[in-house]
């Protein structure tokens, strides 16, 4: 029998500690219902403690998810551990995920503390969060680069204590595959009760290792279980991606031989969800959900494909959610093949309310641009989800002129607090003249530390879609807007940023 491996997905922790990809509650709970139709085993769902939005987060996403298990992050105190199992409450199946770092480094400059302290520490919340609940995890931070005897006597009294779950992080991505599924299997042929626990790996891909270390941790060190993100978001160069995880351990069953919960036709709309919400655009030669993932272009390549698939195709790109018709609605589609396609593509719009206002600007799209694609409508959705908070800033309309030889000018119209303003600036180009005529509004003072424009479906007809990630005081954000016109897409794009700026989420870092 085939051992079965767990799907750990951390994109709503981990990968929300990107710069720029703080997601609000609704938008977290809405990927963690994506990350529910995919049959993850467990949903990291955030940090309970570092703020009373993430707080609020982890809750709601508790009470909503019935099929997977929710986890809290939380260091290893009595205060963080409280919040997580008061914010897992409503679960069906509640994790606490503690941790503490054990490397000399870390204990010495981060932590101040004496390696005995770190191991009382350990012992002490694993014993904490057991009496709260049944399921608790321990990670040992940057535990690749720890002292091994060190770290076999703290992974050996944690397990004594209940921890569940041992996770052994390569924090700073330092780890190659050989020596990380090394340093898992001599973890557990050292330490007595291994056997008590399930081994987890957490790879960051700051070498571009993370895949390959976490199979090495499974396929060498024996773990069963990988923490991964969705695209691989993550802080620095991002987490393992679940995508190229599961699809490595499904399409080489031969080798793994292991089973996994995992729905992956789920995969691509999860993919689309989390870039859509994070403004993280993902390149388009990324492993099963780049827009090149399955795109033939060399005429050998083409003509092998038509003759026989498997001549350079190993995975099925609809069994990953790719559509073969992407060409879905029109203008006169109604309410019930618009609602159709949605639950086709695992969008679940929570009320009529919400469907109704969803196929409203899916028709004032459909009057703009006769084709409607899959991604269009994930674009839509996911807008509706953004606007549908009270949200400080929204765009209304916008002019602009620009003439060859001519310093472009444009007026924004929107609302700020619910009141209607109007911007005006001159700009070097039609774009930064409009983001110019809002920021002439509101004087935020950002710096805006990255633009992108993407085409949404590939051609001049599709949308554009927009990315755009302010700083201000310390704090970085992305805002993401789509439009047929592209300099629409980006006043809505600034104006997303804007909110996010607003809203003022005072985190604590889970590195910190
Ligand atoms: O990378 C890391 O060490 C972590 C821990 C908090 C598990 O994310
Ligand atoms: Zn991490």
């Amino acid at each position: 029998m085939a051992d079965k491996l767990i799907i750990f997905d951390t994109t709503l922790r981990d990968g929300e500690q990107s710069p720029g990809a703080s997601m609000t509650r609704d938008e977290k709970l809405r990927i963690a219902r994506q990350l529910e139709r995919l049959r993850v085993d467990v949903i990291e769902a955030g940090f309970a403690a570092s703020s009373n939005g993430d707080f609020e987060a982890v809750k709601a996403i508790a009470n909503a998810i019935k099929d997977s298990t929710i986890c809290s992050l939380s260091r290893a105190n009595d205060r963080d551990i409280s919040r997580a199992a008061e914010a897992l409450k409503g679960a069906n199946s509640g994790r606490i995920h503690t941790f503490i770092a054990t490397s000399p480094l870390h204990m010495e400059k981060k932590l101040r503390m004496t390696p005995d302290q770190v191991l009382e520490q350990a012992k002490q919340s694993v014993r904490f969060a057991r009496n709260l609940v049944a399921d608790v995890e321990f990670s040992p931070e940057d535990g690749y680069r720890s002292d091994m005897d060190f770290l076999c006597q703290v992974l050996e009294a944690v397990i004594a204590e209940g921890a569940t779950t041992i996770n052994v992080p390569d924090t700073v991505g330092y780890a190659v595959p050989e020596l990380y599924g090394q340093f898992i299997k001599t973890l557990r042929e050292r330490i007595p009760n291994s056997d008590k626990a399930i081994w987890s790996v957490h790879c960051h891909n700051d070498l571009g290792m993370a895949v390959a270390n976490s199979l090495a941790g499974v396929k060498l060190g024996g773990a069963r279980q990988v923490e991964c993100t969705i695209n691989g978001l993550g802080e620095r160069a991002g987490n393992c991606s679940l995508e190229e995880i599961v699809m490595a351990v499904k399409t080489r069953k031969d080798y793994f031989n292991l089973e996994m919960n995992i729905d992956p036709i789920h995969i691509v709309a999860a993919s689309r969800m989390v870039s859509q919400t994070t403004g993280f655009v993902v390149q388009p030669n990324k492993a099963v959900v780049g827009a090149n993932a399955f795109a033939h272009a060399s005429g050998i390549h083409q003509d092998g494909v038509l003759k026989a698939r498997d001549t350079y195709e190993i995975m099925r790109a609809e069994d990953v959610g790719w559509s073969a018709n992407k060409i879905v609605l029109g203008k006169l589609s109604g309410r019930n093949a618009f609602k159709q396609r949605m639950q086709e593509l695992g969008v679940v719009l929570e009320s009529e309310t919400e469907l109704n206002a969803a196929f409203t600007r899916f028709k004032e799209l459909a009057d703009r641009k006769s084709e409607i694609f899959d991604e269009d409508i994930l674009a839509l959705v996911s807008e509706e989800s953004v606007t549908q908070d009270k949200e400080q800033y929204a765009f209304v309309s916008l002019s602009q002129h620009s003439e060859t030889g001519e310093r472009p000018e444009a007026s924004v119209v929107f609302t700020m607090a619910g009141k209607e303003v109007h911007g005006k600036s001159e700009g070097n180009g039609p774009v930064d003249a409009s983001l110019k005529a809002i920021e002439s509004i509101v004087e935020s003072g950002a710096e805006m530390v990255l633009y992108s424009v993407n085409a949404i479906s590939g051609s001049t007809e599709s949308q554009g879609e927009v990315t755009v990630r302010l700083q201000n005081s310390g704090r970085v954000v992305n805002g993401v807007g789509s439009d047929p016109d592209i300099i629409v897409a980006s006043a809505k794009a600034y104006l997303s940023a804007l909110n996010k700026l607003q809203s003022k989420a005072d985190r604590v870092a889970a590195q910190g």
